[in-house]
């Protein structure tokens, strides 16, 4: 997720391409640029780093005259944060300059094409490939060479796009990524999001999928990909900028809720291709994969209770032993590291102290290390001998919930993957388990949109002082989860116990009206984690269960229950999660705190 705009009017463009990608740098702000037509030539100014280190290189957009422009503040997903990989991008001959938010799935194919007929890139991006193949079926005509390359790109994007010989236009498309066109006597504009030109314009164009857009000074037209002009109403932004940037969301974290259907298919489907799981970035051939002995997850926080289910994934799915590690103990343990021990370290940030401490400690034994990491370019993912992003975009609440998501998503898909190489799984449960991942986000989709009956249910316990989550296998680290997100946002004592565990001791503390939150999502331990919630309410618990929908017998027990949409009992996880942190957010709400910057926390932890 990256922030594009774009301008052409009366004013200098370059200090309203800066002021508008400022607004922009929640999606993404990891390097930045601008390209200004000067009267003469497209000229450019990029640089790795936050935006002010680009508003220091152009004082401010003065030293790029010129009031036709494109801007771009990068979240990297191809290529790590650098000065060559910044947007924009040129053609060979800097006639043809482009921005892009999304990702194009298949442009190593197409990178290979134009390689062949002597195209050179200078970058490690998936962008890059746009400006040399609009150059490619360029002959004059912008509309009819996006309309060529619309038909040959796949995947997702919003890209701003100028021509040399036409300076008095910009052109702008889209495909999947957001994209606006704002309207004003002073100019016109395209962008990502409402933030970046509300100070200039309320008047907005939302642009469809597969539509182009042509702007100069006084009109913007708007055409299909067969070069037909579309009439287009625009709507008028009410919003002020600060409830823009966050969508209209109340808190980011609720905003990076609802954007879970979305990473999680974006982090999914480009690694499912004919029918199969191809994740190129792995690097390990079948032989490899058979050749593990052992697996290592460690990781910290809520990453690390994407490791305690994704034991249960790997066991289960492909019967490779696994050891889960708090990374933290980790490094000081002194593990034992034999041959055939793959190392997956888990992080969002990319830079969490323990984490990184815990890579270098594996890679001085000789192990093999796989990052799963978020920020493109951070440590982890730089000292990793591989590395799988997890697309989720910049993630601001400091409660993780997309990221975390999109975690569960790549260790299904490695965990699935081996198990098919190691023959584990037949091809019919291997097809039903991709259509079961395929059908995640519109399940997540539909649990999102239960919340107001959690808020109600939440509102119930904003003067809970102790709440407890139980579940049995992968249930119980989903209880690890939910319990954390409380915690960490509610600032409510919570714990998360192996259901069967409570009656060894902890059961103690449940008395008259304690909030207990069962997981029930694993049908062949149903009826063992039933009696353990007959135990609990027998001695006065009030029971809000998470269940299958169609296992109603837990109606009998429990006081409240949220049911979930079926899918493979390995995935529930991904989706009972969503309910939990609903329940989380409304009752910090609720209580009227800082969701997004709960007390005593950061959201990258680079300290031990
Ligand atoms: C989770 O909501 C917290 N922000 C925290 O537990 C986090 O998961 C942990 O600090 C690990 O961070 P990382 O994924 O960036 O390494």
């Amino acid at each position: 997720m990256c922030g594009i705009v774009g301008y052409i009017g009366e004013s200098e463009a370059a200090p309203i391409l800066l002021e508008g990608l400022s607004k922009l740098e929640y999606r993404g702000y990891d390097s930045a640029g601008i390209a200004v037509y000067n009267g003469t030539a497209i000229e450019m100014i990029k640089s790795r780093g936050r935006l002010k280190v680009l508003n220091e290189l152009t004082h401010g957009g003065a030293s790029l005259p010129g009031r036709a422009g494109i801007g771009h503040t990068r979240w990297a997903t191809h290529g790590s944060p650098s000065d060559s990989n910044a947007h924009p991008h040129f053609n060979g001959d800097n006639s043809i300059v482009v921005v892009h938010n999304g990702i194009i799935e298949n442009y190593l194919k197409l990178k290979k094409k134009l390689e062949a007929k002597g195209y050179e890139f200078v970058s490690e991006t998936d962008t890059e490939v746009i400006a040399h193949l609009l150059d490619y079926y360029y002959d004059g005509n912008p509309l009819e060479a996006i309309a060529k390359i619309m038909y040959r790109v796949e995947g997702s994007y919003a890209l701003g796009i100028m021509f040399e010989d036409h300076p008095r236009e910009v052109y702008a498309v889209r495909k999947d990524s957001p994209l606006i066109v704002g309207k004003s006597e002073k100019g016109n504009f395209i962008a990502s999001d409402v933030p970046a030109i509300l100070k200039y314009t309320r008047d907005v164009y939302f642009m469809e999928n597969e539509e182009i857009v042509c702007l100069n000074k006084e009109d913007v037209t708007f055409y299909n990909i067969d070069e037909e002009v579309l009439v287009k109403t625009p709507v008028t932004i009410e919003w002020d900028i600060a409830a823009a940037e966050k969508g209209g969301y109340e808190f980011f974290m609720l905003k990076e809720m609802y954007e879970q259907p979305k990473a999680v298919s974006d982090t999914l489907m480009p690694r499912l291709k004919n029918g199969d799981i191809v994740i190129e970035e792995l690097q390990m051939t079948e032989e490899e994969i058979r050749d593990i002995r052992k697996i290592y997850l460690v990781a910290c926080g809520s990453a690390y209770h994407t490791a305690v289910t994704a034991k249960y994934v790997f066991e289960g799915l492909a019967r490779v032993p696994v050891e889960v590690d708090l990374a933290s103990e980790f490094r000081y343990r002194n593990p034992i590291f034999e041959p055939g021990t793959l190392v997956i370290i888990i992080s969002q940030s990319g830079e969490t102290a323990d984490s990184l401490a815990a890579l270098r400690e594996a890679q001085k034994h000789g192990c093999k290390v796989l990052g799963i990491v978020n920020v493109v370019g951070s440590s982890i993912a730089r000292e990793a001998d591989t590395v799988m992003y997890t697309w989720a975009g910049p993630e601001i609440a400091v409660a993780t919930t997309k990221a975390y998501s999109t975690q569960l998503i790549v260790h299904y898909l490695l965990a699935l993957k081996f198990a098919k190489v190691r023959g584990k799984v037949n091809d019919i449960k291997f097809r039903e388990m991709i259509e079961d991942l395929k059908r995640l986000p519109e399940q997540i989709e539909l649990l999102l949109a239960n919340k107001e009956k959690i808020q109600r249910f939440a509102n119930r316990y904003l003067a809970a002082e102790h709440v407890f989550f139980i579940g049995r296998g992968i249930d119980y680290a989903i209880s690890l989860e939910g319990s954390l997100k409380l915690k960490e946002i509610s600032y409510i004592h919570s714990e998360a116990y192996a259901a069967g565990e409570l009656k060894h001791g902890t059961i103690s503390l449940i008395e008259d009206g304690t909030l207990v939150t069962a997981v029930l999502t694993q049908d062949h331990l149903f009826k063992k984690t039933i009696s353990n919630v007959v135990e609990v309410k027998t001695r006065g618990a009030f029971v809000l269960a998470v269940a299958h929908a169609g296992n109603a017998e837990i109606e009998k027990t429990a006081d409240y229950v949220i049911y979930l949409p079926k899918t493979n009992e390995y995935f529930t996880n991904s989706l009972a999660v969503i309910p939990l942190q609903l329940f989380a957010y409304y009752v910090s709400l609720g209580k009227g705190l800082d969701v997004d910057k709960p007390r005593n926390l950061a959201k990258s932890v680079t300290v031990e």
